[in-house]
């Protein structure tokens, strides 16, 4: 079975109810392209909003707890999202795993929440520069991939996004080599791991994606989308990297 091409914007702590001219742009120019599916993970204080504005697409949050409810002041369940109106959610990202101090354990835990909220989930994966620099990219970021999945991951709910970290923000990008080693390499992990499954599970990659590259980028086998961060912030930014996914 071919993977669709899944472009999906992070918007990060972006975003104020003036930005929903821009989800509803966006979401107009993906509606034009069968061959692609898009999202937008907003700031929760937007999903509400943002799928009122553009019925039919795909509206997420960046992060769940791992708990249905209970004394956790301050955070958001699966569930509570969910009937904000999202339909998938970010777990694991590089800036939550460094400022909140996620560890895999706690990201597994937040996808199977997710999950069983009726969420599809991305979980985020990448090293830093001082472990690519050491040699360590590869086993760095295999290593997350086997403690951040939950062993019920299944490419139905489950995508996983590569973001190097010193390439997020950066306007930095692994070269296409680099790139093509280290969705391979996951690759090989998920089949090792899930069997004829691991084919089926869509692998992103992430950090200074732009119109720029993203048709180099998504032409690599094990490439199957992105997840684009600052590029994703306005439909004159975002359109090309979706118009490069429809190929
Ligand atoms: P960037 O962010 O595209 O702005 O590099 C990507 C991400 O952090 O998901």
């Amino acid at each position: 079975m071919a993977r669709r091409k899944y472009i999906v914007g992070n918007w990060k702590m972006n975003g104020r109810l003036a930005d929903l001219s821009a989800i509803r742009a966006i979401a107009a120019e993906a509606a034009t392209l069968p061959d692609v599916d898009a999202a937008l993970c907003l700031p929760a204080t937007l999903i509400t909003a943002a799928a009122a504005a553009a019925p039919g697409f795909a509206v997420g949050a960046q992060d769940c707890h791992m708990k249905d409810k209970g004394a956790h002041t301050g955070c958001l369940s699966a569930a509570m999202l969910a009937e904000a109106g999202a339909s998938l959610t970010i777990i694991g990202h590089s800036e939550r795993r460094t400022d909140q101090f996620e560890s895999d354990s706690d990201i597994r835990a937040k996808a199977l929440a997710a999950q069983a909220a009726g969420l599809n989930v991305i979980v985020c994966v990448g090293e830093s520069e001082a472990e690519r620099d050491a040699g360590q990219a590869l086993s760095r970021v295999l290593s997350q991939v086997d403690a951040s999945l939950p062993d019920e991951a299944s490419p139905q709910w489950l995508a996983i996004a590569y973001e190097p970290i010193w390439a997020i923000g950066t306007g930095r990008i692994p070269s296409l080599d680099e790139v093509a080693e280290m969705h391979g390499a996951i690759r090989g992990a998920l089949s090792e791991r899930f069997g004829a499954a691991g084919a089926e599970f869509r692998i992103l990659y992430g950090g200074s994606m732009n119109g720029g590259n993203a048709t180099e980028l998504l032409a690599l086998e094990d490439v199957d989308g992105g997840l684009v961060g600052g590029a994703s912030l306005t439909a004159e930014a975002f359109a090309p990297i979706l118009k490069s996914a429809q190929g």
